[in-house]
């Protein structure tokens, strides 16, 4: 039988659609770095939403925002339900314009612009509230970690399947009080614990990275977060586990009416959280973990991006070179 030589359409590719990321959230980036270290946490944020709002004006998709910056009478740009895009696929969104916005505006490690985007109807609609994660890398076997288990066990188990002493592990959490007894625990089981102040979808990104020093993340973050960073991990191939976390029956009420046909309280998998192709992309405001943050010189800047694909599960670190003084920067 021969080959069907009938020229296809063009459509959007994932492919291209990546690399179409990557500006969105360049932009963010270049747009907060300018609050870097500036006190001002609110300004660095606002920057960043505008930028990307109108970054993904280029985009060829029909998107829609399901994580972003709230309720559509809370946020003016990038809220939930809010259609981005220049036309093409439908797909869903998840957007966190400044992940970590202390973090920019005291100048501390791991500030980043994030961007995950799925064929409608893959993530998690998840309310503003916190999300109970616990995350490792790949390679391991399948369901290795629980979050039912006590932290020991899962450390234990981690400890046997990665071949190594249990003293050798790294657990990273957010410093919080309300995670002494987790981080009690993990040193009473001997193994290391690195503490974080912002920023837990890089610090659970960085659990998945052979090249960073953490192994598992653990605790309670706040739900969009959880998505984006699901999203991240579904690229590189970790396991994840997670629950909403309700203070009141209304948080409760309102994560079911977001997501009519599942029960709130359920322990949720990566594909609950998002399932389908999914593609990721996020860039270093400030330098950390995973990216260098924004360079700025006088008129030109340099980025730092991490680009995936969940379909081919490839990587890619993109250094980008911005020339303000270009036709083609001044044009955007
Ligand atoms: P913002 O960028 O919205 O300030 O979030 C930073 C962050 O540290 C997230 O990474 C994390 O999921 C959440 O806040 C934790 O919330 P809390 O500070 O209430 O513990």
């Amino acid at each position: 039988m021969s080959a069907d030589t009938t020229p296809q359409p063009i459509i959007v590719s994932d492919r291209n659609l990546a690399l179409e990321l990557v500006r969105v959230t360049e932009a963010a980036a270049l747009a907060s770095a300018h609050w870097t270290g500036h006190g001002q946490k609110n300004d660095a944020d606002g920057a960043a939403v505008e930028a990307m709002r109108k970054a993904f004006d280029t985009v060829a998709i029909d998107g829609t925002v399901v994580i972003g910056e709230g309720e559509m009478d809370e946020a003016p740009m990038l809220y939930i339900g809010e259609k981005v895009g220049s036309g093409g696929p439908a797909m869903d969104i998840a957007v966190d314009p400044l992940e970590g916005t202390n973090l920019c505006a005291k100048d501390m490690p791991n500030s980043i612009t994030v961007v995950a985007l799925a064929e409608r109807g893959n993530f998690l609609h998840a309310p503003d509230v916190y999300m109970d994660k616990l995350i490792v890398g790949a390679g391991l076997p399948d369901d290795l970690i629980d979050l039912d288990a006590s932290i020991t066990e899962n450390l234990r188990n981690l400890a046997k399947a990665r071949g190594r002493d249990i003293g050798d592990i790294t657990l990273c959490a957010l410093d919080r009080e309300r995670h002494e007894e987790l981080i009690a625990k993990t040193r009473e089981a001997g193994a290391r614990v690195r503490l974080i102040s912002d920023g837990d979808v890089a610090a659970g990104i960085a659990a998945c990275l052979d090249t960073s020093s953490v192994d598992i993340y653990a605790g309670s973050g706040g739900a969009p977060e959880g998505v984006l960073a699901a999203a991240a991990i579904r690229c590189m191939g970790g396991q994840m586990q997670a629950r909403l976390m309700f203070e009141d029956d209304t948080q409760r009420e309102r994560a079911q009416a977001m997501n009519p046909s599942k029960k709130p309280d359920r322990k949720l998998g990566l594909q609950d959280l998002a399932a389908g192709d999914v593609l990721f992309s996020a860039t270093g405001v400030t330098s950390g973990f995973l990216l260098d943050g924004v360079k700025r010189m006088p008129n030109s800047a340099i980025t730092h991006s991490l680009v995936m694909r969940s379909k081919s599960g490839t990587l890619r670190f993109i250094k980008g070179y911005h020339n303000f003084n270009t036709k083609t920067w001044s044009a955007r």
